[in-house]
């Protein structure tokens, strides 16, 4: 590794230890605060959307990350490394392993660039689109299950780099143990090439072609664009602006808003922009990733986050009962727990819609939220209850699949790789030295925590009502959290990664 990603993986690690100390401390649930915005179309110079995004942040909405430091470090990296640079060759997937097990090393704290110790093999490629990072994307499609990234097919790429409007299909089939796993059928490349396990090298190529495709669309779309900006952002500004401290629905936001101001501010600074890590990182230029929003917002559909109904569009309600989905099983554990918390909770303070319909301050958050994403209503408690529901699910469990744990599954440049580049041989196509650098210093700086999901956000309660239901909530997570170890000990391969108490409240950087 470099002089200068040693140095940066210690100044974030040094930054992470701090933070973790100050996350801590709940933050302020502060006052009322008209958040500043502006249009898609003005600040990331998109076309044909007129919603809009926030530019401004209270003086309260503080984080505990020290961002300057964090955003010049990384901007000054990504300056070092231009894309027509003369790139070192890794050479070996065991050399890859070397190096990063020495970064590992200086991390120190248990995290690791590959997931599981099969990583290589079609079966851990398969696993990752089933209980890591891709499963949000899995959809089923007559006999076969598939990850289509096809909006990303046509957009002009760095030099250097291949098409990556795929299509991953596989199909569930016993194993020798009769058991149920998930297994590769087939990769339909951009060019309408087909690969198959029978293909030999072209095939590992295939998969590492599927894999950028595939983090690509994962980190632009349902991460940057959906999770953060669409979602989270304007649940934020929403309620910062037209919630009162002393107003009820503001306390049950306070948990999954936290910092989000903030975050979604450097997301912004860091990783958008024609000096941002994505265009830096990943095989489109600025103006393919200004292409790449515009059609995520076009294609964007406001019940994805409402996870039943999800379930039910991408085919997956079967599966998911099946016990082959371990996402969606685990998912939904979480997702049943939250609608019931968001109903009790506006009962307390809404006896009838006609209060509901009553509260102009309720009424006026609709309208704000509406003009930075489409989607959110509040004529009955009932609609109320379910899209806060989905909005709180977004930030807390699909957050941390798309975006928490990517460091641990999208880094290692033989696993997933986030690019590729031509070439017949494995070796000659993975991402170069520098730019597998240049990614983990990007996913350093974007894969903290935040504050817990079982923290004592009791504590925020307006009143002893609202606390008796926030604190049931919190019983109920922990008894979740007994539940997923039960499945996990049952499991081939555990999904550790929606246990409560592992889970953020409010989005990480
Ligand atoms: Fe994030």
């Amino acid at each position: 590794m470099s002089l200068r990603t040693r140095l940066y993986a210690k100044l974030m690690i040094a930054g992470k230890a701090g933070a973790s100390r100050a996350f801590e401390r709940l933050p302020p649930v502060g006052d009322q605060h008209a958040v500043k915005t502006a249009p898609m179309a003005e600040i990331w110079g998109l076309r044909a959307t007129d919603l809009v995004v926030a530019t401004g942040l209270p003086s309260w909405d503080a984080h505990p990350f020290r961002e300057n430091a964090g955003v010049s470090v990384v901007k000054g990296l990504q300056r070092l490394l231009p894309n027509d640079e003369r790139w070192t060759r890794w050479g070996s997937r065991a050399a890859a392993d070397h190096e990063l097990a020495e970064v590992l090393g200086a991390v120190g704290r248990g995290q690791t660039f590959t997931p599981w110790p099969d990583y290589a093999t079609d079966a851990a490629f398969a696993r990752a689109l089933v209980q890591g990072p891709m499963a949000p994307l899995l959809e089923h499609r007559g006999d076969e299950f598939v990850v289509d990234c096809r909006i990303l097919a046509g957009l002009e790429r760095h030099p250097g780099t291949v098409p990556l409007g795929v299509v991953v299909v596989l199909a569930f089939r016993a194993d020798a143990t009769g058991a149920r796993t998930p297994q590769l059928v087939r990769i339909e490349l951009e060019d309408g090439t087909v690969r198959t396990p029978a293909d030999g090298e072209a095939w590992q190529i295939a998969k590492l072609i599927a894999a950028a495709g595939m983090q690509t669309w994962l980190v632009v779309g349902p991460h940057l664009v959906y999770t953060h900006f669409l979602n989270a952002g304007a649940l934020a500004t929403a309620a910062v602006s037209e919630l009162p401290n002393d107003h009820a629905v503001r306390r049950l936001l306070t948990p999954h808003i936290a910092g989000t101001l903030r975050v979604n501010d450097r997301a912004g600074k860091t990783l958008l922009g024609p000096h941002g890590n994505v265009q830096a990182v990943y095989s489109f230029p600025w103006p393919s990733v200004q292409q790449l929003i515009a059609r995520a917002i076009a294609q964007y559909d406001p019940t994805r986050f409402d996870l039943p109904m999800d379930l039910e569009r991408r085919g997956l309600t079967d599966l998911c009962a099946s016990g082959d989905y371990p996402y969606g099983a685990d998912a939904l554990l979480i997702w049943n727990a939250l609608h019931v918390y968001v109903r009790e909770y506006l009962c307390v303070y809404y006896p009838t819609d006609a209060d509901l319909s009553a509260d102009s301050h309720i009424q006026r958050f609709v309208a704000t939220f509406c003009r930075s994403s489409p989607g959110l209503r509040a004529d009955s408690l009932t609609d109320l209850a379910r899209a806060l529901t989905a909005r709180i699910f977004a930030v807390t469990v699909h957050h941390k699949l798309v975006g928490g744990i990517s460091l641990e599954f999208l880094t290692h440049p033989y696993f997933l790789p986030h690019r590729v580049g031509p070439g017949e041989r494995v070796d000659d196509v993975v991402p170069f030295r520098e730019q597998t650098e240049a990614n983990l210093a990007a996913k350093f700086g974007t894969t903290y925590r935040s504050w817990g999901l079982t923290a004592d956000w009791p504590s925020v309660a307006l009143d002893e009502n609202g606390r008796a239901v926030m604190q049931a909530f919190q019983d109920e997570l922990r008894a979740i959290s007994e539940h997923i170890d039960a499945r996990n000990s049952r499991r081939a391969v555990p999904f550790p990664h929606l246990r409560p108490t592992e889970l953020e409240s409010s989005v990480a950087v």
